[in-house]
């Protein structure tokens, strides 16, 4: 079913926001604020309806060509259809809204988002290597909503690193899969992660993967704000790497007004789902003692040599568990420096009362998902903390995401 729809908003998600003539609401794939669309219907339920653009009517001045031959096939970038500058803006505005909606209370003024560039910014991907019954080899990208492969040809979000090496490599490393897979299957699927360092460096890893060959071909070493850290391709890695240093920066000053204003300490930093060690291995020389917390076995080593050098420091612990048991297991009973970066499903409920019952009374929560984060946060306010700054970071621009900083404190 068709119907004309004016698109009134852009909501999470970077859906546009329509109404139908019997009140529903519409969330409406590729319609612009402002926009008169001609809507076909995916969904319809009771109280709330979906739809995608046949044909738009009346054009925002927003509107922009999709760059990506993929667009509306590959699951990523739905974002393509609005210029590039307006994104941040848009974005903005949809988190003011958030968390109004979710938060009953408004964004500080001064929130804003940092801003890199728009494209060629990516410097992690996934691709399948496939070989068919019959022996042709393809690669590309997961279908977001199905098993299916989009074959690769070049991608416009993707460092110009990661594009090279996609077209001159996948082939050999599914030669050198199948060689290490003892008794490989005619058919055949690989999923291969890749890391570009940012120095044109790139890095990957798949599953079965040697330890000769993971060595070689997955570990990495990222520059960046004046130090080295050591990661590899099969981890976590933050996706941005020309925007990071503004998240660093972020970060470190965060750290330092808390220390500044006594509400913090530098006694004890606590890195909470730590990955590597990032932001612990970039704070180190601030504080007195560090623990990092990180469930992914894999980042242990890692983090061990971005902290210490590998050499045993009875200051510094690195903790492989979940940060939830963690946090339960250790009282933290002192005004500790407290750094959170947890997955999309944010803070875990028994970390986040761990955290309320705590003597923190700082926090930094990082966030890839603002949904959660706004969640947690209506949380931690019942609890007693309030919102003293809000930053947010276009780490993943053409897609709806954000990066989010919170600084909380009671
Ligand atoms: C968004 S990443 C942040 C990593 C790190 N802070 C960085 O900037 O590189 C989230 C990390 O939390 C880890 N993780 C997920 N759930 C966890 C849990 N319950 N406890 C501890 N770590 C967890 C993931 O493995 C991942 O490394």
């Amino acid at each position: 079913m068709n119907y004309e729809l004016r698109i009134e908003k852009m909501v999470q998600g970077g859906e546009g926001m329509a109404r139908l003539p019997d009140g529903r609401v519409c969330f409406v794939q590729g319609g612009l604020p402002g926009e008169l669309c001609k809507v076909e219907l995916s969904q319809n339920k009771k109280d709330f309806t979906r739809g995608r653009v046949v044909k738009v009517l009346e054009k925002s001045a927003d509107r922009a060509e999709p760059k990506c031959p993929l667009f509306g096939k590959c699951g990523g970038c739905s974002l393509q259809h609005l210029a590039s500058e307006q994104q941040a803006p848009y974005l903005a505005r949809v988190e003011r809204e958030n968390f109004r909606r979710l938060a009953h209370a408004e964004l500080p003024e001064d929130f804003k988002i940092h801003v890199g560039p728009a494209w060629g910014y990516r410097n992690r991907a996934r691709v399948v290597i496939a070989r068919a019954k019959n022996g042709n080899v393809s690669f590309g990208f997961r279908m977001q909503k199905s098993n299916g492969i989009i074959p690769f040809e070049s991608c416009p979000v993707l460092t110009p690193a990661l594009n090279a090496f996609l077209k001159e490599n996948a082939a050999k490393i599914f030669e050198e899969s199948v060689k290490n897979n003892k008794r490989p299957p005619r058919n055949f699927e690989l999923d291969v992660n890749l890391f570009d360092n940012g120095k044109g460096d790139v890095s990957f890893y798949y599953k079965g993967m040697t330890a000769k060959d993971f060595e070689k071909n997955a570990v990495s070493v990222v520059d960046i704000a004046g130090a080295q850290i050591r990661s590899d391709a099969s981890v976590f890695f933050q996706s941005n790497l020309a925007l990071l240093p503004e998240l660093v920066s972020a970060v470190q000053t965060a750290v330092d007004e808390g220390i500044a204003s006594g509400e913090a300490s530098d006694a004890w930093l606590i890195d909470l789902f730590s990955g590597v060690g990032f932001f612990a291995a970039l704070l180190k020389d601030r504080f007195k003692k560090i623990t990092t917390v990180e469930r992914e076995e894999g980042c242990l080593k890692h983090a061990r040599l971005n902290l210490n050098g590998g050499a045993v420091q009875k200051n510094v612990e690195n903790v492989s568990a979940a940060a939830e048991e963690w946090l339960v297991k250790n009282v933290v009973d002192v005004p500790a420096t407290l750094i959170v970066d947890p997955p999309r499903t944010g803070l875990p409920v028994e970390a986040l009362d761990a955290i309320v019952k705590s003597s923190v009374n700082r926090l930094i929560y990082v966030s890839c998902d603002p949904v959660t984060l706004v969640r947690d946060y209506a949380k931690f306010a019942q609890a007693g903390f309030s919102l003293k700054k809000a930053e947010g970071f276009a780490f993943y621009p053409q897609t709806p995401h954000l990066e989010m900083m919170f600084i909380l404190s009671r």
